[in-house]
């Protein structure tokens, strides 16, 4: 690995005043990572450098076609003051993926791992301290061939950079959704698995409109029957039916269209630790709004790597509205939030070896 540090890095007090502001997104670390990738030298050396603006030319393919994808994953401060990545190698694996189905050079994992490392050692500073705080860590791929022509592109540049981050929702407050029967979000075969930002540009339109509704986010259902629920804007569904020692944890089977989160499959495992069945269903609007108005469904909740685990409470379609319980975060939500926390802050055993300490 090239290294260049940046002469004009924050001094250890502005740099821990800009962390203690929490938000999402907001200040970016010192440094970033960048890896080129042509088709005739295959994966050069990757470089840490100074954060900053890249320039490219206005004809770079990605800006034509979009051809571009991205991962989400977070480092979170221990109690004896190291830093540990939740499940990395979970994240350079759909990385690949995503490349593969976007036509772009799937980036061998070892070398994933390595740029978050290195930006890591060099940039470990900006990892909050409180429980659900994190360094967001966010790579991104873009297709950075020359020319209009539509073809995959010959050229690719890789990129590591990182935000501190708080709540991305406050998690004492539930989300409101919007169930979009308008727009769909992927059909099979489509783009539904990959993490690519055409996704997210495609999202965008509903998310305006759950907006206009008073929502919070957009629930996107199946494209096909239009009828089952998939999962939201950013982050994967789960509903609490039955409580307490009886109550199953149930989440929408991955057809081929949703994201599989690695969030999703984790709390499948925190669930079962904690005593409650699971499942993964296919489940309807019609099951959604008949199990909250029988009682059935006793809680909701998101789940992801920014949004870690949300309740959700009021749900908005043109089929009417409903909440779930009283509207407030559910006790097992909480629960398993919490359990999930304690695990990725180093407060409770770590026995699915789901955390990996950077040295
Ligand atoms: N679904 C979508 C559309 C997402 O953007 C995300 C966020 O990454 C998720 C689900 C949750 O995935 P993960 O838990 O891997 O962050
Ligand atoms: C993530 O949770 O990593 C995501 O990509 C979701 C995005 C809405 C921030």
């Amino acid at each position: 690995m090239k290294i260049t540090l940046n002469p004009h890095a924050k001094d250890a007090a502005t740099r821990d005043a800009l962390v203690a502001e929490g938000g999402f997104g907001k200040y970016y670390t010192d440094h970033m990572v960048v890896c080129e990738w042509s088709e005739k030298d295959g994966w050069g050396e990757p470089e840490l450098k100074p954060y900053g603006p890249i320039s490219l030319d206005p004809a770079t393919a990605v800006f034509h076609y979009g051809q571009e994808i991205f991962e989400g994953l977070k480092a979170y401060r221990q109690p004896d003051g190291s830093i540990a990545l939740f499940r990395p190698d979970a994240n350079a694996k759909r990385f690949a993926k995503s490349a593969a189905r976007l036509a772009l050079p799937e980036m061998p994992e070892v070398l994933f791992l390595e740029t978050v490392d290195a930006l890591l050692k060099q940039d470990g500073g900006w990892v909050p301290s409180k429980i659900g705080e994190a360094l967001y860590i966010r790579p991104f791929m873009i297709a950075t061939e020359v020319g209009l022509g539509v073809r995959p592109s010959n050229k690719a540049l890789y990129m590591l950079i990182a935000t501190p981050a708080g709540a991305y929702f406050d998690p004492s407050k539930a989300v409101s959704v919007w169930i979009s029967t308008e727009y769909v979000r992927a059909a099979l075969g489509g783009t539904g698995e990959a993490k690519c930002g055409g996704n997210y540009a495609a999202s965008l339109v509903a998310q305006k409109a759950a907006a206009k509704e008073g929502c919070d986010q957009v629930v996107w259902i199946d494209a096909k029957e239009r009828k089952w629920v998939e999962e939201m804007g950013g982050m994967n569904l789960y509903f609490v039916k039955g409580s307490r020692a009886d109550a199953t944890v149930v989440t929408p089977k991955l057809t081929g269209t949703l994201l599989p989160g690695i969030t999703r499959d984790s709390i499948l495992s925190v669930a079962k630790d904690l005593g409650y069945k699971t499942e993964e269903v296919m489940l309807s609007i019609d099951d959604w709004r008949d199990g909250v108005k029988s009682g059935e469904i006793t809680e909701i909740f998101a789940c992801g790597t920014a949004a870690v685990v949300s309740p959700v409470g009021q749900a908005k379609s043109a089929m009417g509205t409903w909440v779930t319980g009283d509207g407030q975060p559910g006790v097992i939500t909480m629960q398993i939030r919490n359990a999930l926390l304690a695990i990725q802050h180093g407060t409770a055993p770590d026995s699915h070896n789901w955390m990996s300490v950077v040295k």
